[in-house]
């Protein structure tokens, strides 16, 4: 995740952020463009959701330094933005369903809109609550969102890690100035293994499995 120098505030003098449910700043979009090996894509970008100056440089070392998905099952990216992680792994894995969650509507309208011009028509951009309660993950990826502060964070991940189907892995992009490091000790007291895959350019890659039992 990037860090931006200060920020923005709405027209009403509020401070604004891109978990917010509906952006006050008025939309206008703009193209960002995904470049991995193999995966070219010119993505829609927009005010008031993350990353809209560019893809995200923790996202980028997560989609290439993270495991290939699982050819099939259903698929998380957790707190999708306008798509990227959710969209190139559709493409890596065609035949599974990524299913691409976020509270800001802005960030789902854009995820719906680039997964068509994608051709990945597995990709389903939908609020939490919209996920069938009882659908298990064979794989989650994610550049969680970790400005919703540390309670709210761990919320999060306690609603939505423990939804692995046994033997399966979620990969978390933290940037080590943004608590990855504490964030891996937590997540190892509360019944997961975490292996920090690969720290590059103040990312670390954390893959996360459920310990048996
Ligand atoms: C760091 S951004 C990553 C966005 C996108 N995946 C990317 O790589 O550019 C985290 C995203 O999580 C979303 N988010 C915040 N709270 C959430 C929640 N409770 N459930 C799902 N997504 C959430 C934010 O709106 C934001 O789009």
């Amino acid at each position: 995740m990037s860090i931006p120098k200060k920020r923005p505030l709405s027209s009403q003098g509020r401070t604004t952020h891109y978990f917010d449910p509906e952006p006050p700043a008025p939309s206008r979009r703009r193209p960002v463009f995904l470049h991995l090996p193999g995966l070219d894509l010119e993505l829609q970008a927009d005010r008031g959701v993350f990353g809209s100056r560019g893809v995200d440089l923790g996202t980028l070392t997560l989609l290439k330094e993270a495991p290939a998905p699982p050819a099939r099952g259903d698929i998380l990216d957790l707190g999708a933005g306008y798509g990227p992680i959710a969209i190139a792994v559709a493409r890596r894995s065609p035949a599974a369903q990524v299913w691409a969650v976020d509270v800001n509507q802005r960030a789902l309208e854009l995820t719906r809109a680039n997964a068509e011009a994608a051709d990945t028509p597995n990709v389903k951009a939908v609020e939490p609550d919209a996920v069938p309660a009882a659908l298990r993950f064979s794989a989650i990826y994610s550049n969680p969102p970790v400005r919703i502060g540390k309670a709210a964070m761990h919320e999060l991940l306690m609603r939505w890690l423990p939804r692995l189907e046994p033997g399966a892995a979620a990969y978390l992009v933290v940037q080590r100035n943004l608590g990855s490091d504490s964030l891996a000790a937590w997540l190892g007291t509360q019944g997961f293994e975490v292996t920090r895959l690969k720290s590059k350019k103040g990312y670390r890659i954390l893959e996360v499995t459920l310990l048996p039992g």
